[in-house]
């Protein structure tokens, strides 16, 4: 069985790496001294500027300033070059990723990136000259899909890490970025209070949802153009299973939910009002700083749990990347 699994992690990594990068020019941050953003545009709950980095300061206080803040936050899930050589140590370090999942300009569109967390995605986009960055999050733990059976100490470990968002204020005034958060849950999008975009993108989140279907109607809401979504697949039933779509369900203690095979990720895309373009990749997403490397042992490869961190410690999260387009409306939803 342990074989089995290992050469399927090895059919997978082939399948995925088989992908050509399309890549784009790395960012370039803005050099400390001109990190001034403009005025806060931010809504509810965003919390105020974090107000670190003062006009006063010199280029290298700016610097070290920006570098004791960094170490200070306890935890960041994206790597972010905020200036020069000085990284976010993220869980996540999807640099490359960004340069196959989003075109290389983004001139002129109006963008929406749902579940900001430290706002990688949502910078990348701004970086690529979106006309507007608007990014979602719901920025208090208690309010996430919690299954039934999960303790207070689980919630309050696992919220921790995430705390009130206060990387993604560092991050945007650091870059000096316009990115607009708002406290909102992607149940609760709508139309008629952020209006419509030309581009969303929907990442790692729809893992943590009871009912990923329904955030992605929602979605399909406000998307008047193209809708990026790369969240968390299992492996193994995409392999097994290439063209039936079929899922897990964990929902047990933490907020991690459905885990869908590839093509049940592009069906939900399509359940949900989208017409998916082009086959759905599977990609794996490469592990930032933030995660250690434990050691190849039997005792980790005998347990699924083990085998799925090791896989994602050493090759990566594996995820699914589906593009599509809004496709019309039957009665039903029209209704909504
Ligand atoms: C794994 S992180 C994903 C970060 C980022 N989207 C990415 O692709 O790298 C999950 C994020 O989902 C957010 N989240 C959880 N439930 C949500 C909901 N109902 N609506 C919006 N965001 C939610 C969390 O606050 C957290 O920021």
């Amino acid at each position: 069985m342990v074989s089995y699994r290992l050469d399927s992690s090895l059919a997978w990594y082939l399948l995925v790496n088989s992908s050509t990068p399309v890549g784009i020019p790395r960012r370039k941050p803005v050099p400390p001294e001109s990190h001034w953003p403009p005025q806060s545009r931010q809504r509810v709950g965003t919390g105020g500027p974090v107000g670190l980095l003062s006009f006063s300061m010199t280029g290298a206080e700016l610097t070290s300033t920006l570098r004791s803040r960094i170490q200070a936050h306890p935890e960041w899930y994206h790597t972010i070059e905020l200036a020069p050589g000085l990284e976010t140590p993220g869980w996540f370090d999807l640099r490359q990723v960004a340069g196959r999942v989003l075109p290389a300009s983004l001139k002129g569109k109006r963008c929406l990136d749902v579940a900001t967390f430290d706002g990688f995605w949502a910078f990348e986009m701004e970086q690529r000259e979106a006309r507007e960055v608007v990014a979602i999050d719901l920025l208090d733990p208690e309010l996430w899909d919690w299954p039934a059976e999960t303790t207070p100490e689980v919630m309050r470990t696992v919220g921790a890490r995430k705390g009130a968002g206060e990387g993604f204020l560092l991050a945007r005034e650091a870059l000096g970025s316009k990115v607009e958060r708002v406290a909102l849950s992607v149940y609760d999008l709508d139309p008629g209070c952020l209006g419509m975009f030309d581009v969303v993108y929907v990442g790692s989140v729809l893992l943590h949802l009871r009912d990923p279907v329904r955030a992605l109607e929602r979605v399909r809401s406000v998307c008047k153009g193209t809708l990026l979504v790369v969240d968390a697949i299992d492996p193994l039933l995409s392999l097994s299973f290439p063209r039936s779509a079929v899922a897990t369900l964990d929902g047990i203690g933490r907020p991690w939910w459905w885990r869908p095979n590839l093509a049940c990720l592009a069906r939900m895309v399509r359940s949900a009002g989208f017409k998916v373009l082009r086959r759905p990749r599977a990609m794996f997403l490469p592990p930032g700083k933030a995660q250690g490397r434990p050691g190849l042992s039997l005792g980790a490869l005998s347990v699924r749990e083990g085998r799925q961190v090791l896989m994602r410690t050493y090759l990566g999260d594996p995820h699914g990347f589906v593009m599509a387009v809004p496709a019309p409306l039957g009665p039903a939803q029209q209704r909504r």
